[in-house]
């Protein structure tokens, strides 16, 4: 049996991912694949706890360093219990947000050093990286609005707007530094749009193999 595929999905606040996820979900169920639907940080029984740590008021000050090695604790659960195993069975994993976030947020955003990360993505993940990025992209305002519209703000949404330029400056730089996997979708678009173009960019990169 061949390995499945590892896709993530990256964004800032409000671009639309979790809606667009679904979409892309059901695109690839009826390519005839088998898809593993989840997201970081989380994922599992453990990653969830953690994710309510990590987007909880509960530990407002929390240190960047115990912050970021939560993310991997929470990653290096999900690996284990949930991506590797659905992988090695030829599931497809689609990945709401993984490393690429902790660069953009603790890197970009909060000003770890990225050689900090990069120690932990090698130590965590050996040599796992994603197959195939997509990042939807909005400029910050718009996507504050948004997120401002859906739910009361967690620990991360409550960040000043100057944390999320940041934030996205550091997913564009990425995505030109990794062009072989990432794709950039303009998600300013209303939903239907975005959805047609990302159905295209799964097309070619079916096809491609
Ligand atoms: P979301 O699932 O609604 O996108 O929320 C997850 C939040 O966690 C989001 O604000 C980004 C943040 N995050 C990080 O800061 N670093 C990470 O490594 C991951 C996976 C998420």
């Amino acid at each position: 049996m061949s390995p499945g595929r590892f896709i993530t999905v990256e964004g800032g606040e409000g671009a639309g991912k979790t809606t667009q996820i679904a979409f892309i979900g059901d695109y690839l169920q009826r390519a005839g694949l088998s898809v593993a639907l989840t997201r970081e940080p989380g994922g599992t029984v453990l990653g969830e706890e953690i994710r309510a740590l990590l987007l909880g008021h509960r530990h407002e000050g929390m240190a960047l360093t115990t912050e970021t090695l939560l993310m991997f604790a929470a990653r290096a659960e999900h690996l284990e219990r949930v991506i590797r195993p659905a992988l090695a069975a030829g599931h497809w994993v689609l990945c709401d947000r993984f490393t690429d976030a902790t660069y953009a947020y603790q890197g970009g955003g909060r000003g770890l050093a990225l050689a900090h990360i990069a120690v932990l993505e090698d130590w965590v993940q050996g040599d796992l990286r994603p197959d195939l990025t997509l990042l939807f992209d909005v400029p910050v305002e718009m996507g504050l609005e948004r997120a401002a519209r859906r739910s009361a703000a967690d620990r991360f949404e409550q960040e000043e707007k100057a944390f999320f330029e940041r934030v996205r400056a550091a997913y564009l730089q990425r995505a030109r530094r990794h062009p072989d996997r990432y794709r950039k979708v303009d998600a300013t678009r209303p939903i239907a749009e975005v959805r047609a173009e990302v159905e295209c960019i799964l097309a070619e990169w079916l096809e491609r193999g």
